[in-house]
């Protein structure tokens, strides 16, 4: 079994997914009702630009002393991934601080800061703070913040349940769906923030994550070697469609990027594999039959390995921090479907992948 830890989760795209307004009927509303997923259908991005990209964690003291400062106490999760902080409010970070938090969470690749004051903050100060550790992001399809088209809003109520219809939940038997988010991007997110606003009723709605380094490392020097140099296709077409299908936006016409299947982090060197079930589509060069093969067995590879995954849990004011490029996600559908549960993701763009080469 995964150790337990208390975080949470950005489920998977498109989560909030809704379309039209989100009612305030309930009894009890929304805590955040600024942060109510807005979905415009008339709303266009221009295609996502090229931009210059240098990790801030590659200026960052490795002591840490600005962020892991007397008081601050860091628990780890479990060995491969994961760490619960307490003792120090990511808000009042100097940028000498933000540099050391992106070496930290690429070193742990999911960091559970409790106790955060970050919800309260106002949208304009979220996206500076997050905007440190690259540009920001805009979601294509999910649902925004009415005037902050940075944010993607993860939201579910009674009334509001795209995401099960997405992810086609409803004839499942299992609601797992492991993915590293927007990977079709052609630069990938790196240190995503995600806080939560309301938890559900029954105390659950975790995230499980996985680390991608540690499962690489599990795979004979021989299977590496055959895995570096590959590439993969992710692709948006899905997602869009899906959208569009339901009458949602596409802001901008769904993307589709080859990556490395193998990456190399820019700061830590760390060599991760780079596949996700929810958005990487085929092998470059490879049959169909012989894409499908490959792509399964790393698939199963990934979902069997509870001993480099970790389930995060969420309490009032945490605010989760992971390194997109070395993990993989899943929400957890293990909450009544009237219950609400609310978080919001700031998703900040990374390097084009470098290929890790033997
Ligand atoms: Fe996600």
């Amino acid at each position: 079994m995964a150790p337990a830890l208390t975080v949470t989760e950005t489920a998977t795209e498109n989560v909030t997914n809704a379309l039209g307004s989100v009612s305030l009927k309930a009894e009890k509303g929304p805590s955040y009702p600024r942060y109510l997923p807005h979905f415009d259908a008339s709303e266009k991005f221009p295609p996502t630009p090229v931009r210059e990209f240098s990790d801030p964690g590659l200026r960052a003291d490795p002591t840490k002393p600005n962020l892991l400062g007397p008081g601050v106490q860091v628990k780890q999760i479990s060995p491969y991934i994961g760490s619960e902080v307490r003792g120090v409010q990511i808000s009042q970070l100097s940028k000498e601080g933000l540099d050391e938090l992106a070496l930290f969470a690429a070193e742990r690749k999911v960091l559970a800061f409790r106790d955060q004051d970050f919800k309260d903050l106002s949208p304009e100060r979220q996206i500076e703070i997050a905007s440190h550790f690259g540009p920001i992001q805009r979601h294509p399809t999910s649902g925004n913040v009415e005037g902050f088209p940075e944010f993607h809003v993860v939201y579910r109520d009674a009334d509001h349940q795209r995401f099960r219809e997405y992810r086609g939940a409803d004839n499942r038997a299992i609601r797992t769906s492991w993915h590293s988010d927007v990977s079709y991007e052609l630069q990938p997110p790196g240190t995503t923030f995600f806080w939560i606003l309301d938890i559900p009723e029954n105390k659950a709605g975790d995230t499980l994550f996985l680390s991608q380094v540690e499962a690489y490392k599990r795979l004979s020097p021989e299977f590496q070697k055959r895995l570096e140099g590959l590439r993969a296709v992710h692709s948006a077409v899905y997602q869009a469609e899906y959208s569009r299908k339901s009458g949602g936006p596409v802001r901008r016409e769904p993307v589709e990027s080859e990556h490395p299947v193998v990456r190399q982090h820019p700061v830590t060197g760390e060599k991760a594999l780079y596949v996700n079930p929810g958005f990487t589509r085929r092998i470059v060069g490879f049959k169909e039959e012989e894409s499908e093969y490959l792509l399964k067995f790393l698939y199963d590879h990934i979902s069997k390995g509870a001993d480099y995954q970790i389930r995060a849990t969420y309490e009032p004011g945490t605010l989760v921090i992971w390194d997109n490029r070395v993990t993989v996600h899943s929400g957890t559908g293990d909450f009544p479907q009237e219950q609400r549960r609310h978080a919001v993701r700031l998703t900040p763009q990374a390097e084009v992948p470098i290929p890790a080469l033997a």
